[in-house]
């Protein structure tokens, strides 16, 4: 009883922020740039969401809690779709689905080759979520799944070569982002 619970309290958490920011934009309570706006907060929810799918296991090992697994793949899914409406925002509000502009906008903003990789991984993950998936490939599915370490690099370049000033909360995120790697690499082994 109290898992489906936790679930759902973590669905509808996940939930809220985006129909906030949707509210908001209907409401015309974004600014004059609501696009823009909106695209910025499905950015930084996306980059929140992947730091915390990566901090579950150490936070299972701390707390002795395995309730913390029970959320992984969710709110692994919670983060691609984040990350989904974050570049579905991109082709809408700034490129107008003018692709033609596609080159020229790579030329001038190249970290989006970044996010793009980045969200590549969150979908061969997404994909590869499922039990099927898990059993056919075995022992691989693991080794596959730590791709997320190399798609929260990604999404932290992408979001320094973005940044004009505030290097505050990309210090945080980077720093968060490091200690998780850091513990992959030389922290406990799960058993
Ligand atoms: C699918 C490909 C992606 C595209 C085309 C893309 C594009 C963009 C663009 C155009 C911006 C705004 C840049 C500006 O302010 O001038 C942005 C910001 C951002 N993106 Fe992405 N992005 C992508 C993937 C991702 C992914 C996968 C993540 C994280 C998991 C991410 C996280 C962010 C963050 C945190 C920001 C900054 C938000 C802020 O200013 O508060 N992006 N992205």
């Amino acid at each position: 009883m109290a898992q489906p619970l936790w679930r759902c309290g973590v669905f509808m958490l996940a939930l809220l922020p985006l129909l906030f920011w949707f509210y908001q934009a209907q409401q015309g309570l974004l600014g004059p740039d609501p696009g823009k706006v909106l695209l910025e907060h499905l950015g930084e929810g996306a980059l929140i969401l992947m730091l915390l799918t990566l901090s579950l296991t150490p936070l299972q090992r701390i707390t002795l809690w395995s309730g913390w697994s029970l959320i992984r793949r969710q709110l692994g899914l919670w983060c691609f779709c984040y990350a989904s409406l974050h570049l579905m925002s991109y082709l809408a509000f700034l490129l107008n689905f003018d692709f033609s502009r596609l080159n020229h906008e790579l030329w001038e903003r190249p970290y989006i080759l970044l996010g793009f990789g980045a969200w590549l991984i969150l979908l061969l993950l997404s994909l590869t979520s499922n039990a099927f998936s898990r059993r056919k490939l075995g022992k691989n599915w693991k080794l596959l799944h730590r791709l997320l370490y190399l798609g929260l690099v990604l999404a932290l370049l992408h979001l320094l070569l973005i940044l004009r000033s505030d290097f505050g909360s990309w210090m945080l995120y980077a720093g968060v982002g490091l200690i998780l790697i850091l513990n992959r690499l030389f922290g406990l082994r799960s058993p």
